[in-house]
């Protein structure tokens, strides 16, 4: 939610705090600020952009620590903006996450008589730590003993007026990374800002905590207990995370699906033999070939990518398969056996965190996990018990599409690993697999008559997205893109359902997204189409083959096998989501109120 960034070293540290605070600002970018030892503190309400103009070319030194905010407690303001500093003014800190306990925090040590200067629940967390520093004037000993009274989550970076060539960081359910240069050490909440400095990264776990000095680091638990970390290299690189052009990430990310396709499918396929090689899950093959139920779950296009995994391990496999949003599935009472029984938890970045909250619930019930991810050393790349990656390369805009993409062609694969453990693989989806990349270049290729088509729909207040069986995940994620980037409201049913209400909405002014490719329900769907024409509603019809008659917009996307046109039939609607809310002149790849990792609940 939040961006924290952090540098001590031989070089002036404000050019990388600034700049990494662009690079993370889709994670959340109501209000920055920064603080640089020797220098003090700057913050402003609204986009790095303001905080940037407003910093003096002096405001430079050796170390620093910023923060890009997405309000949870208090209103986006510069007063609510990190960092916070206590009474003294002597520590500085920035955070992501939420302090649960802040309220008693607080209210103790105002009893003490400490004054609070915002709303927020980090600025209790601050003072607390200036109170535990001037009892222990050590600033790790002092952070330590403030978080063994913190209930909630947190990424923390802590610094002092008294120690300035030091950076504490902390991490507890909010990612952290540690980026190794020479005689340099960087601080980030994930990898972006680290990627034009250096790819050696140390991931701090939860319950893990640093001090970061020019002069060396270490790396502790809360208790102070030396903990030895190995040093992983980046996979991403500087280029992967420009926008080449493009006028916004979201379009220059569609455009990649055909790439995001093979890379998901590069190394996996065995033609000659109808083999899927998984590397990450050949060890687990003997549970997989014991799996008697299996539960899928993320949040958003993850469960929507969730639902499509369910229908397709069913259809291909004939395991009983539920999908349970995670945010649902993490409170409801488990009642599955969990022999022979795998959750697979579907996040893009690996720190959605209902979605890790789930997969902790259940292992601790002794289920076994398995992630699909797309950010290498994740969270939940890491606490899940397997897993397969995307390697669909960084997506920045906040509306997932890629790597929903990639998600879909993972879970096929999936689908075709559990068939193989319980059988043989099925040859055809095989290799149509592999066609899909061109499919989807085909697809990419009328992009323009999409645009036009978003065009003559952009004024549009109200959408309607229907499909079945296969389709119908992917109506509820198209209705998802189109309000998530140009704010239309966007219902989303099955086809089937249209006589039980939503009927109702349809007028020439509520058009219906109609998913209906030539599959096995293509005549049932065709028949609840008829319905809204009949109505006057408007059609635009995602479909395969011939063109239908009387639907006011067809857009066509190749034949492939029914379980894999959902990977195509997505693609249109990412590009009407995007030319709608282009005609608005939205900031697509930030949309309001929304921010690209959901780390807190
Ligand atoms: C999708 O366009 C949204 N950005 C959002 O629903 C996202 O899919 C959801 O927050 C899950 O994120 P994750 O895949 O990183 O866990």
């Amino acid at each position: 939610m939040c961006g924290i960034v952090g540098y001590v070293g031989k070089r002036n540290a404000t050019p990388f705090l600034i700049e990494g605070l662009e690079a993370l600002e889709y994670r959340g970018y109501d209000s920055a600020g920064i603080y640089v030892a020797g220098k003090g503190v700057l913050k402003r309400a609204g986009k790095v952009s303001v905080l940037k103009s407003c910093t003096p070319s002096d405001f430079i030194g050796a170390a620093g620590i910023a923060h890009t905010r997405w309000a949870t407690h208090g209103a986006p303001t510069e007063n609510n903006a990190h960092p916070h500093t206590d009474a003294t003014g002597n520590i500085w800190l920035v955070h992501n996450g939420i302090i649960e306990n802040y309220r008693a925090i607080r209210a103790s040590l105002e009893a003490e008589g400490v004054v609070f200067r915002s709303e927020t629940d980090t600025e209790a967390l601050a003072q607390l730590v200036g109170k535990k520093y001037r009892e222990l004037p050590i600033l790790e000993a002092a952070v330590a003993a403030a978080l063994s009274e913190i209930r909630g989550a947190y990424g923390i970076a802590v610094m002092s007026t008294r120690e300035a060539d030091k950076i504490v960081v902390a991490r507890l359910g909010s990612p952290l990374l540690i980026g190794m240069g020479d005689r340099e050490y960087y601080v980030a909440s994930d990898a972006t800002p680290l990627l034009p400095h250096t790819r050696r990264v140390i991931y701090l776990d939860d319950g893990e905590m640093a001090v970061l000095t020019s002069h060396g680091h270490s790396i502790t638990s809360l208790t102070q207990a030396p903990i030895e970390k190995g040093i992983e290299t980046l996979e991403w690189n500087i280029e992967s995370v420009k926008k080449k052009g493009h006028d916004h990430f979201m379009l220059k990310e569609i455009l990649e699906i055909p790439e995001v396709i093979e890379n998901a499918i590069r190394g996996r396929l065995d033609l000659e033999n109808s083999h899927v090689h998984l590397g990450g899950l050949a060890d687990a093959e003997e549970r997989l070939r014991k799996t008697k139920r299996i539960i899928i779950t993320g949040c958003g296009s993850a469960y929507y990518a969730s639902l499509i995994g369910e229908l397709l391990i069913e259809e291909i496999v004939g395991i009983p398969v539920e999908t349970e949003i995670a945010s649902e599935l993490r409170y409801r009472r488990c009642t599955v056996d969990p022999e022979g029984a795998i959750l697979i938890a579907v996040s893009q970045s690996g720190e959605t965190a209902d979605t890790l909250e789930a997969v902790r619930e259940a292992k601790r019930h002794g289920i076994f996990t398995l992630g699909v991810v797309n950010v290498v050393g994740s969270s939940i790349a890491r606490e899940t018990d397997t897993g397969v990656y995307n390697h669909a390369g960084p997506e920045i805009g906040v509306a997932s599409t890629k790597a929903f993409v990639s998600q879909l062609v993972v879970l096929a694969l999936i689908a075709l690993y559990l068939k193989q453990c319980h059988g043989t693989a099925e040859t055809n989806i095989l290799q149509e697999l592999t066609r899909l990349p061109d499919y989807a270049r085909s697809i990419l290729g009328e992009r323009e008559q999409i645009e036009e088509i978003a065009a003559k729909y952009a004024g549009m207040q109200n959408a309607l997205f229907i499909g079945r069986k296969f389709q119908y995940p992917i109506a509820y994620e198209g209705a998802l893109k189109l309000k998530e980037v140009s704010y239309v409201h966007a219902e989303a049913y099955g086809a089937g359902e249209m006589k039980h209400g939503p009927l109702a909405l349809i007028d020439p002014e509520f058009p219906t997204i109609a998913l209906m490719p030539r599959d096995s329900v293509y005549e049932k769907t065709l028949s609840n189409i008829e319905e809204i024409r009949s109505r006057g509603g408007k059609i635009i019809a995602i479909t395969t083959g011939s063109t239908p008659q009387g639907m006011n917009e067809v857009i066509s996307v190749p034949e492939t096998h029914e379980a894999l046109l959902p990977i195509l039939t997505t693609i249109p609607l990412q590009l009407l989501a995007y030319y709608i809310a282009r005609s608005r002149a939205l900031p697509i790849d930030m949309p309001r109120n929304l921010a690209k990792s959901v780390t807190v609940e």
